[in-house]
């Protein structure tokens, strides 16, 4: 028997029993006639005290001799300590040892191994089995855990069938690249991984599973950030026979309970606002709306005037800085070069002080007036000691400039604090969205998502103000969730297939076999997939979806440990069919 309790567990009440304890050795003080060692293991630290009176000389060398990291096996009494360490749950306690095995040694290890870790990322990612035995990444491992289980038991009382489907499929198409492997047995064919299970899991509910849900991996070849890998996954879910209002109850619930379960966190009621509105009121369609903010529109009180840039502009709008007055002008100024930086974007940026005495003074006093600035205020929501700030041109992009400034203003101010959870729906998405590049449409959730009832008409005319029954479930700031009640008939595919520029040929052999399908009476369906990586990082307070990852990929979509992606040996390549291009090795 390696133990008989494990390094989190002794406490007082275990004072003169004989245990046996395995652990790693976290740290070592050796005073000559005394030796402590602190033995850790997944459940904690407990306190191990060799010394010369009562232990055999010769375990007294062996705990001389521990070092970092070596996993040991102790068996001893338990003790009570002289001095408790109340930091701990076993520092009441230390275990007197009488018998000591050194199970493996261990090298030094190249970053320390605390809570506080002298590790860059780049050492930690390469030694990720080392990190994994810190603190705050074993926690978060064990957070992901719980979350996941408390998923599973919610879906499975509910109803839903767990059921998986393939990863070797044919391309998906949600918006993103497709990883390929090539297939050995089919020469100069491949297979696609899935960036959703979206197909199948449409064609379950023709199969009539009714409620469906996995937790999958997913596989994007997309450009990483701190809320993206390539290989993640989702909380997927499909129903047959039901509304969008149906979808979003459920997962409301699903969501309410994690909060709850997770978090000890109680929200009645989800907001949900209309994509539309949240694009106008912040400028995003994932608002975080743990504080305000809105944006005013602010063009009927600054296009009356001879300001050009404003004029000229197709949206003016502005916010107001809670307590930004007190910003001196070498603060603003830096503002205005963190809205120039080319990661934002904007030309320039007006502000209006808003003093104490209700008087205004703006970097446009040439042009504009106190009446004028007062509208401004009124309209941004601005009171006594507020920064009006303004950016102008055109609507997208601005909107996006100014959603980056209010996050960052919010960052700054302490306004997006982690604890808080501020759930939204955003409802009501265009079906549509135009790439500004190739000025074609595309579809902005996938293809299969249904238009509002009535609206396809419209597809002919106006493609870009058709909506969709689609929806986000945003938590503080990030999408964790999307989904869409599908389409279920074939005529509405073929044509929304053909708005989006596919030919008939090329519908038929990409998505013939779900257009079969729905021949053969497939029932009104919809669902939704959650980021589980997102969910899990928001629900425990932090936006870094690798950090909830056992063993994710850099920036640049490498695994540094494996040392993947790599090159294949000469023999594979051949026998996958694969040419190497002669000028390139
Ligand atoms: P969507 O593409 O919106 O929908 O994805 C669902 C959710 O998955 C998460 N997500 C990601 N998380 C980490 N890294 C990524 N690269 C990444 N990409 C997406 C997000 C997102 O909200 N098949 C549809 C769902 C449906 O319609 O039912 C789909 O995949 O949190």
């Amino acid at each position: 028997m390696y133990r008989s309790h494990n390094c989190g567990e002794l406490r007082a009440s275990h004072i003169n029993t004989e245990i046996t304890l395995s652990g790693w050795v976290q740290k070592s003080r050796d005073k000559g006639f005394i030796v402590w060692v602190d033995l850790r293991d997944r459940y904690g630290v407990t306190q191990l005290i060799f010394d010369e009176e009562r232990t055999p000389k010769a375990i007294m060398e062996q705990a001389q001799s521990l070092g970092r990291e070596f996993v040991i096996q102790v068996k001893g009494t338990v003790i009570e300590r002289e001095s408790k360490n109340k930091n701990i749950d076993t520092g009441d306690v230390e275990v007197l040892v009488k018998e000591l095995t050194i199970l493996n040694e261990s090298k030094t290890p190249p970053f320390t191994i605390a809570d506080q870790t002298d590790g860059g990322e780049e050492l930690r990612m390469k030694y990720r089995y080392l990190d994994i035995r810190r603190n705050p990444v074993k926690n978060n491992l064990i957070f992901r855990s719980k979350v996941t289980q408390e998923v599973r038991n919610f879906l499975s009382n509910g109803g839903f069938i767990e059921v998986e489907t393939p990863y070797l499929i044919k391309s998906t198409p949600e918006g993103a690249r497709d990883f390929v492997v090539p297939s050995r047995m089919n020469e100069g064919e491949f297979y696609a991984l899935p960036q959703s299970p979206q197909t199948f899991k449409q064609l379950l509910m023709v199969g009539g599973m009714d409620k469906y849900f996995q937790i999958v991996k997913c596989f994007r070849d997309e450009d990483l950030r701190a809320d993206r890998q390539p290989e993640f996954t989702q909380i997927d879910c499909e129903m047959a026979f039901v509304e969008q209002e149906d979808i979003l109850n459920v997962f409301e619930n699903l969501t309410r309970h994690l909060l709850k379960e997770v978090n000890g966190v109680e929200i009645e009621k989800f907001p949900r606002m209309l994509y539309d509105d949240a694009m106008r009121l912040y400028g995003n369609d994932k608002p975080d709306i743990r504080f305000g903010m809105e944006f005013g529109e602010l063009n009927a009180v600054t296009q009356h005037k001879e300001f050009k840039v404003f004029n000229d502009a197709e949206l003016v709008v502005g916010i107001a800085i809670p307590g930004g007055n007190s910003y001196t002008r070498k603060e603003i100024d830096k503002l205005i070069d963190w809205v120039k930086r080319p990661q934002i974007g904007a030309l320039g940026m007006i502000y209006s002080r808003c003093n104490d005495d209700g008087t205004y003074k703006s970097s446009v006093d040439k042009f504009y007036d106190q009446d004028d600035l007062a509208k401004w205020a009124e309209v941004t929501g601005a009171k006594s000691g507020d920064l009006v700030v303004v950016l102008s041109g055109d609507t997208n992009k601005v909107r996006a400039q100014l959603s980056a400034l209010r996050m960052e203003i919010a960052e700054r101010l302490g306004l997006r604090d982690p604890k808080v959870f501020a759930p939204l729906w955003v409802i009501d998405f265009p079906l549509l969205e135009l790439d500004e590049e190739t000025g074609h449409y595309h579809a902005m959730h996938h293809p299969f998502t249904s238009p509002k009832p009535g609206q396809i008409e419209l597809l002919d005319t106006n493609p870009g103000d058709v909506k969709a029954n689609a929806y986000d479930l945003v938590l503080n700031g990030n999408e964790i969730g999307g989904g869409s009640i599908r389409i279920h008939d074939k005529e509405t595919q073929a044509i929304m297939l053909k708005h989006l520029g596919f030919s008939e040929e090329d519908a038929k052999a990409q998505f013939g076999f779900l257009m079969d399908a729905f021949e053969y009476g497939a029932p009104p369906h919809g669902g939704l997939a959650f980021g589980l990586d997102r969910l899990v990082s928001i629900l425990g307070g932090q936006e870094t979806i690798r950090d909830f990852i056992a063993f994710p990929k850099n920036n640049s979509g490498r695994d540094v440990m494996i040392d993947a992606p790599a090159k294949l040996d000469a023999a594979q390549m051949k026998e996958l069919s694969l040419k190497l291009d002669l000028d390139k090795v």
